[in-house]
């Protein structure tokens, strides 16, 4: 377990995971239209991709190194009836054979697929513990954005974290250190809909980790920027290189305008 947490989480105690498993339920998600073309470009920037085995199987060499997370939960789409009603879709079997570094299955807390979803989150805990494979818990409002704000998400992220993740995705929120202080495991950020700036981006995610949080599993707000490269880079001097936002946006910017 340890083993594995330490290749996801870098010796300085942060993470920036790379959330690209959004076709699970969204199909062909804008900009992610062929996956592996917008991997590989970003792979030396983060520390762990968040796909599907789908998306593993076709798409990564299977000779790149970085670590991977696995999303063994879905059974839902966006034109279906509810998101939340999702299940476990990948065997701990099939986790192992896939060398996966750890898995993430969503909790739909307040849902009327509350319970389902929180015992599939036990059971995955239950198998996955056996084999030392760290859960990563997503704390999924489904279409319900509205819903992230510190009660809510705190509430989720604890109950997360009681039923036995070892880390828990969530939103950042305004006051997140009430989610951060009440979960007794790592907590890593969601990034959800585009920003319109990259500065905006840095700056919720900056705030996000001078309140608790050890890092981000952040997808669209990298791939679908016009920028992936240089929004992926910025993150990396935020996460790990103690740049503040203004300075992280500064990467971004040369990055972007070929001054990098
Ligand atoms: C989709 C997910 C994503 O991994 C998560 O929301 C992060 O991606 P984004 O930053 O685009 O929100 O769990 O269900």
């Amino acid at each position: 377990m340890q083993n594995r947490l330490s290749q996801l989480i870098k010796e300085d105690g942060r993470c920036f995971f790379l959330a690209m498993d959004h076709g699970y339920f969204l199909g062909p998600t804008r900009k992610l239209e062929r996956p592996g073309e917008m991997i590989a470009p970003l792979m030396p920037y983060v520390d762990a991709l968040f796909v599907t085995r789908g998306v593993l199987r076709a798409t990564i060499n299977a000779s790149a190194s970085k670590p991977i997370i696995l999303r063994v939960s879905g059974g839902t789409s966006i034109v279906g009836h509810d998101l939340a009603n999702e299940g476990i879709t990948t065997s701990v079997r099939e986790v192992i054979r896939l060398n996966a570094s750890a898995v993430g299955l969503s909790v739909f807390v307040g849902s009327d697929y509350e319970r389902q979803t929180l015992l599939s989150l036990s059971t995955l805990v239950n198998e996955c513990q056996e084999y030392g494979i760290p859960v990563m818990a997503v704390t999924a409002v489904g279409k319900e954005l509205e819903k992230r704000d510190a009660r809510y998400l705190s509430l989720c992220c604890r109950i997360a974290a009681e039923l036995g993740a070892n880390v828990v995705k969530t939103y950042w929120c305004e006051d997140f250190e009430k989610v951060t202080e009440s979960c007794p495991v790592p907590v890593v950020i969601a990034g959800g809909p585009k920003c319109e700036t990259q500065l905006e981006v840095l700056e919720f995610v900056s705030d996000g980790l001078q309140r608790g949080a050890i890092g981000v599993n952040l997808g669209r707000n990298v791939w679908q920027d016009d920028h992936p490269v240089a929004a992926a880079r910025a993150l990396q001097a935020l996460i790990h290189e103690q740049a503040t936002p203004q300075q992280a946006n500064d990467v971004y910017l040369s990055l972007r305008n070929g001054s990098g």
